[in-house]
């Protein structure tokens, strides 16, 4: 698709220059400008300024299409488009000076709610280390120019699989006994931080699976596109099986059903 692809060619563009950004303003030093629904959900500067450079190229470059953004909210558009954007995903690893974060940019059509849209370019572009995942739907995930695939089953001594915690305590105990509910399955688990990275790297065969409760549209849009042109599958608990904020799930095809069993 024509669109698809130029929508993707507009991402990888916008977030090169919004990582750039987000890197720069990491080696001045980042400060912690508010706590949002916990006090370790933290948004520095850093955050805001790069929703607003990447909000500010799509309105002049695509005035028409709708905007969803972690920090800024949302805004239909007129277009059937709307660019789903966390400036900063792994907002905590970037305040602690770790370099394990990303600029996440989703272009889908349709309602702009997981459950309906279609998701059709996404990049997650981590500036720290310089590596861009891309996917237009139906042209597959690259790294790079590297095209990638996801591992088809884990080994025998089970799946290299990671998950995340959310920034309410009170969700803690429920995560902690869904991962010992998963831990079967599993050879070892990760926990990194970033979850549009998390993504990335199921799709790019780094993990065999991923699952998390609590993720919101910004996390997952890009991501899980990556996943699924990858040849994975990603699913949840919401409507038809779509992931929601009550749970994520991606992996290869042939673990997707006993981790998606395991994790909910
Ligand atoms: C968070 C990260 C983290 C995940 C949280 C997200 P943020 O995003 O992706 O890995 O566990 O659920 O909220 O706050 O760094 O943009
Ligand atoms: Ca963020």
């Amino acid at each position: 698709m024509a669109l698809a692809h130029d929508l993707g060619a507009l991402a990888i563009d916008i977030a090169r220059e919004a990582g750039e950004l987000a890197r720069v303003r990491r080696t001045e030093g980042v400060a912690v400008a508010a706590t949002k629904s916990a006090l370790a959900d933290i948004v520095t500067d850093a955050d805001r300024e790069v929703e607003a450079l990447i909000r500010g190229r799509l309105a002049v470059e695509r005035p028409d299409d709708g905007f969803l953004g972690e920090e800024s909210g949302a805004e239909r558009g007129t277009s059937d488009v709307t660019w789903v954007v966390d400036p900063i995903d792994g907002t905590v690893n970037y305040a602690y000076g770790i370099p394990s974060y990303a600029v996440s940019i989703a272009a889908v059509i349709g309602e702009p709610t997981p459950a309906e849209w279609e998701a059709v370019a996404g990049v997650v572009f981590n500036p720290a280390s310089g590596e861009l995942f891309h996917a237009v739907r139906g042209e597959g995930a690259r790294l790079g120019d590297r095209r990638l695939v996801v591992n088809a089953e884990p080994t025998a001594a089970g799946a290299l699989l990671a998950t995340g915690f959310g920034y309410d305590p009170a969700t803690h105990a429920g995560d902690l006994a869904r991962v010992a509910r998963v831990m079967p399955l599993a050879r070892d688990i990760r926990r990194a931080g970033a979850a549009s990275l998390d993504f990335a790297f199921v799709a790019a065969g780094r993990l065999d699976g991923y699952f998390e409760r609590g993720l919101q549209p910004w996390d997952h849009a890009a991501g899980a596109l990556l996943v699924t042109e990858a040849g994975g599958l990603v699913g949840g608990a919401g409507d038809g099986g779509t992931v929601s904020s009550d749970l994520a799930v991606a992996s290869g095809p042939m673990l997707f059903e006993r981790l998606l069993t395991a994790a909910s």
